[in-house]
């Protein structure tokens, strides 16, 4: 008789691939974001997967059938192994996208990677003005190297993406971040709201904008949107805390994408290291594939017969698969509930709760670093 471990097993269907890989390379970064969405309890490079590891992984990806691959961090280019890292996706036909500050590079370095494979570049801006920017990503100077490398990048032949993080203290300047993406010849903008994860959530209260800030982003957005039309493809994420149902977290719980964190952590999301109950699997000693089939923390909550109600007789179950399992956590203290942004949800009100912060008086902001949330100072002042 088989055990009825492997007898679930058996019955499981074998899911879609992931379409990207979220490459994770390291925590290290110049710049100090207080709504990173990296964990509280950053990696040291000490206990980084070496660059044998993330060779065989960027192998098993494409083995897997993974056609992306996004190098993030931290700051990727902090990783002295970056070049072989992108030709090795090159070589295995993977898509590749550098996710980066921007800070530390230059035209011989991005020329390099473009030579090496690299398909893609997208740069985030903390602001579109130097002196708020290079306060809110605590590093002076880091506005301006980010434009010279906007003109790097082309020069390299590569496609652009700008990425701005919007919250209350920087969205009224969201018409001039659309004015400066468009100059810097970026072929998208994404305007992300914060995601109250993390870094986010910690400093939620002097981040979370208005009702009224949020539905005047959303108008000036979608008037950009015709004005830029066939010329730069906006996209925009907008928190959840404003909205009635919640956004596919990941495009649902692995069904999308894998993620893989500095020290090799193989994970469905960014956030869900905070999901108590589970052995995390590590590409150190298992392969791609197994995990992405078989691990119980990626089945746990993929497609819908975990789910509760509501979400188990609604229609949009299989449209935003019951939203964000970590922010579910965060929020009403069990992954396995309905996202709460839902307002279908019965702690649909811990939102409304958290949105009267906007309205408060805004705490001063606690910066990303890797020592941890004790240091309440920017390096910029
Ligand atoms: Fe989505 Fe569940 Fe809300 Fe329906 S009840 S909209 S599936 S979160
Ligand atoms: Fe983990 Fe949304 S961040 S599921």
């Amino acid at each position: 008789m088989m055990p009825s471990s492997l007898a679930a097993t058996a019955l499981r269907p074998v899911p879609e691939p992931p379409l990207a890989l979220l490459a994770e390379l390291t925590h290290r970064c110049p710049l100090a974001c207080p709504y990173c969405a990296n964990p509280l309890e950053l990696e040291r490079a000490s206990a980084e997967l070496d660059t044998a590891d993330w060779l065989r992984v960027l192998d098993e990806a494409a083995a897997l059938g993974v056609l992306q691959v996004h190098f993030s961090g931290g700051e990727p280019c902090a990783r002295r192994d970056l070049l072989e890292l992108v030709k090795r996706a090159a070589d295995r036909g993977l898509y590749s996208n550098l996710i980066t500050s921007g800070v530390t590079l230059n035209q011989a370095e991005i020329d390099r990677l473009a030579a090496a494979g690299l398909d893609h570049v997208q740069l985030s801006f903390q602001d579109a003005e130097a002196g708020s920017a290079d306060r809110l990503g605590g590093f002076r100077g880091g506005h301006a190297r980010k434009l010279a490398l906007a003109t790097m990048v082309h020069a390299a032949g590569l496609p652009l993406t700008v990425n701005f993080v919007v919250h209350r203290q920087n969205l009224e300047r969201l018409p001039a971040m659309l004015v400066l993406g468009e100059t810097l010849g970026a072929s998208r903008i994404e305007i992300a709201h914060v995601q109250y994860y993390g870094w986010g959530l910690v400093n939620r209260a002097a981040l979370m904008p208005s009702l009224a800030q949020l539905e005047a982003a959303t108008a000036i957005v979608e008037q950009a949107r015709v004005t830029l039309h066939g010329r730069v493809t906006i996209d925009y994420v907008v928190p959840d805390y404003h909205a009635t149902r919640p956004k596919a977290c990941m495009g649902g719980w692995a069904r999308r994408i894998i993620n893989i964190t500095p020290a090799g952590l193989a994970l469905p999301c960014h956030a869900a290291e905070t999901l108590p109950g589970f052995t995390f699997p590590s590409v150190r000693s298992q392969d791609l594939a197994g995990i992405w089939r078989d691990d119980p923390l990626f089945t746990k909550f993929r497609g819908t017969d975990w789910m509760p109600e509501p979400c188990q007789s609604c229609e949009r179950r299989e449209i935003d698969w019951g939203g964000c399992r970590c922010q579910a956590l965060a929020l009403t203290g069990d992954a396995a509930n309905t996202d709460p942004a839902c307002a279908l949800s019965p702690h649909h009100a811990v939102m409304a709760d958290a949105v009267a912060l906007a309205t408060g008086p805004t705490p001063d902001l606690v910066y990303r670093r890797i020592s941890g949330i004790a240091a309440l100072t920017s390096a910029v002042g």
